[in-house]
This record gives structure tokens, sequence and C-alpha cells, in this order.
């Protein structure tokens, strides 16, 4: 059966990497931090956008693995702006509907703003509009390093063969497993790169990067992206001949 998305070749999950803050705000002569807090507009219109096109999942990058090593001041500012915007976002996130999950390593955080998110995630968890997963303290590489910890251990208790280990096993213990694979990932900022995000989860999706930087990323931009993205063909190492029988085929 085709679903309404696949007619309107709507991308079921939508990655984005967030990039550009920094730049934004020293453009207009202001600290970095005055771009991170802009950046939470865009956030909240990116969200708003997803949730209308009915897009399945919106996985963003909000901070990474490395982005400890910025100086400290603007680390604890990017903290403090994360448990602030939870704070304040939280119920209206739950009013649309809107599942949240936080992916990454968690336990790296501060014992209160780990609790923020427990009630957050606990809040919104039965909810069935757009699954909103923010990856904080996420690393593509440490993702698939937690997956292979969590099958060695399975081997080492005797309750897994070795030779069983397939794909899609090492999918099932890698995060977002429960979600459709990401269609599209959108980088703003210029930069033409994966920065450890979803490596594992990337295999197949389209790349859309856009010089726009993160604060003045908008619907129209958003809408942009999912244009290119309906005029791609997605082969998934078929030919293009097969790919067009199997549409005729199906409609
Ligand atoms: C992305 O914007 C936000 C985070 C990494 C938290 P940047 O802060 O990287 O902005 P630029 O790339 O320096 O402009
Ligand atoms: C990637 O942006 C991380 C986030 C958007 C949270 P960075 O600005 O940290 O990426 P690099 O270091 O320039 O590759
Ligand atoms: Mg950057």
């Amino acid at each position: 059966m085709i679903t309404l998305n696949q007619q309107t070749k709507i991308p079921q999950h939508v990655a984005i990497i967030m990039d550009g803050n920094g730049r934004w705000a020293q453009a207009r002569g202001k600290h970095r931090v005055f771009g991170h807090k802009h950046g939470v507009k865009s956030l909240r219109k990116a969200i708003a956008f997803a949730s209308e096109k009915r897009i399945q999942a919106l996985t963003i990058f909000a901070f990474s693995s490395e982005n400890w090593q910025r100086p400290a001041q603007e680390v604890n500012m990017l903290m403090e702006l994360f448990f602030t915007v939870l704070g304040s976002e939280i119920k209206k996130l739950h009013k649309h509907n809107i599942k949240l999950k936080i992916i990454g390593e968690l336990t790296g955080f501060s014992t209160r703003l780990q609790k923020k998110v427990f009630e957050a995630e606990k809040m919104t968890e039965d909810n069935t509009g757009l699954v909103l997963n923010v990856a904080a303290n996420y690393g593509g590489r440490w993702d698939i390093t937690q997956a292979t910890k969590k099958i060695a251990k399975l081997v080492a208790a005797g309750e897994l063969d070795c030779n069983d280990i397939d794909e899609e096993l090492v999918s099932k213990a890698i995060t977002l497993h429960k979600l459709p694979a990401v269609d599209l990932m959108i980088r703003t900022g210029g930069d033409h790169r994966i920065s450890n995000f979803l490596l594992w989860q990337l295999a197949y999706a389209e790349l859309y990067f856009t010089d726009v930087l993160w604060p003045d990323f908008d619907a129209l931009s958003f809408q942009h992206a999912l244009d290119l993205f309906s005029g791609k063909e997605r082969r998934f190492g078929q030919t293009s001949e097969q790919v067009s029988l199997k549409n005729t085929e199906s409609n």
C-alpha cells in the first residue's frame, strides 16, 4: 500500500545539522550566544513545519560529542539554554502531540539536566504525532560503539552466536532503530560534512547542504529542501529502469 507521504514524496525522516549560529551572531557584532538563542526560534519553526507536513520524525543535532571542546563559557551557556528551552517548550510540544526523545550519552550531563530530560520524555512518551529526536552529547561513532558493546555483552553471556551478527541485528542496537531510516539530511551553515552526526543511519539519506545560517533557516528554506528531495530518484543500488518499472507497477 502506498502511503500519502510516499505519493507526495515527503521524506518520512528528516535529520538536521543546525549549523552557523556563531557566525550569524558575529556578523552582527554580537557574542556567539546571541546566535544560539536565535537558533531556538528557527528550531521552533522547523518543528512546526515538520508537524504540518506530516513528516514522521525529525532528528536534530543540538550538541556533538566534540562540542565539549569549545570554550567553557560557551559550553556552560549551551547547557543552560538546553535546560531552559526544555522547560519552556515541553508543554507546547506535548500540546501538539509531539513525542520528544533525547539521543546521546546522557550521563555526560549534570544530574539536574538529566532529570529534566527524563521528565520531558516521560510527559510526551505516549504522543502519536511528530517524533522529535534531539541529539545531545551525541556522536555517530559513540552510537556505533554503544551498539557494539550491547552486542558484545550478549555474545559474552552466551546468548548470541557471533555468526548470527548481521546488519539487521546491528541496526537494532543503534539509536533510532524503531524509526524509518533517515531519508533527508539537511545541513545549514555552508559546510559539506557530517561532523560525526548519524553515521549508520545516513547510509542512504539524500544530503542537502545550504549556505543559509541556522538562525535564518525558515519554512521557505525547509520547503526548498523538500522540493529538491521530491525530485530525486532513490535507487538504493538498483538501476533507473528497475526503479521506474517498480513505480509503474505500484501505481
Ligand atoms: C551550531 O552553530 C550550534 C552548535 C554547534 C551548538 P555553531 O555554534 O557551530 O555556529 P558556527 O558554525 O560557529 O557559525
Ligand atoms: C555540528 O556543528 C554540531 C552541531 C550542529 C550540534 P559544528 O559546528 O560543531 O561542526 P564542525 O566542528 O564545524 O564540523
Ligand atoms: Mg559550526
